[in-house]
């Protein structure tokens, strides 16, 4: 087998048909990100957590992997909370600076520049338990770390939600890494899974959306 989209073509496409962003602005830049294919999240995953906003009514978002601002955007413009988003790659960053900026949500949009490993540790001396909605969005390999760091930035019940958890199959079945060339990665989101899904503070969910997409409801109380 060789690696493929997780969710049938048609199917996808009949659901994609389904959302639009009535934001131009948006549109534009999923238009730019598509062409230049720079890796945002896809539209089926847009559609999906555009509902999960809409019924958690998040006032502060965290989000690890900005690129070039295109999720960030989307949070704001969804719920008009506000979002602190980390991005590694300076032009990156530099792009989202300059697109946030445009689209008018500099003033809801904290954007920090580095390593997540780095930031998230920085942030726990000043933004302890404030985060209703951490999404995960960065190196697939250093999830659990994304994770283990972010926690207690949040809230009590908040929803820990990461893409890409199914990596067009190959977290399912290593008959789609024909190469063997993800191995490592394989193996260490296999780990991040199993670890998540064992929690006992955390309920969770692994939904076969966009290239796979995991949802974690966190109960702090029940926290050993
Ligand atoms: C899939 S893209 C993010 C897309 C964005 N969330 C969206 O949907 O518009 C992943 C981004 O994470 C950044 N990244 C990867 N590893 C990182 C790390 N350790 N710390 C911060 N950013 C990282 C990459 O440079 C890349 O821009």
């Amino acid at each position: 087998m060789s690696t493929m989209n997780i969710t049938n073509e048609i199917i996808a496409a009949f659901i994609d048909d389904l959302y639009y962003n009535e934001n131009e602005q948006l549109q534009e830049l999923r238009d730019f990100a598509e062409t230049n294919h720079v890796p945002i999240i896809l539209k089926d995953t847009e559609g999906l957590l555009a509902t999960i906003m809409k019924l958690k009514r998040p006032e502060q978002v965290l989000e690890i992997g900005t690129a070039i601002g295109y999720s960030a955007s989307f949070f704001v413009d969804c719920c008009g909370c506000s979002v602190t988003t980390i991005e590694s790659d300076p032009d990156a960053y530099e792009s989202a600076v300059n697109n946030i900026e445009a689209m008018g949500f500099a003033d809801k949009i904290t954007l920090l520049e580095g390593d997540a490993v780095d930031v998230l540790k920085q942030l726990q001396t000043k933004e302890t338990g404030c985060f209703d909605i951490v999404f995960i969005d960065a190196a697939k390999s250093h999830y659990r770390e994304f994770w283990d760091l972010s926690l207690p930035l949040c809230k009590e019940d908040a929803l820990i939600i990461c893409d890409n958890v199914l990596m067009k199959g190959m977290t399912a079945s290593d008959s789609f890494d024909t190469r063997g060339r993800y191995k490592t990665s394989i193996r260490r989101m296999r780990e991040f899974i199993a670890y998540i899904n064992g929690l006992d503070y955390a309920d969770t969910i692994v939904l076969p959306v966009g290239d796979g997409v995991s949802m974690s409801m966190i109960h702090k109380d029940e926290q050993n």
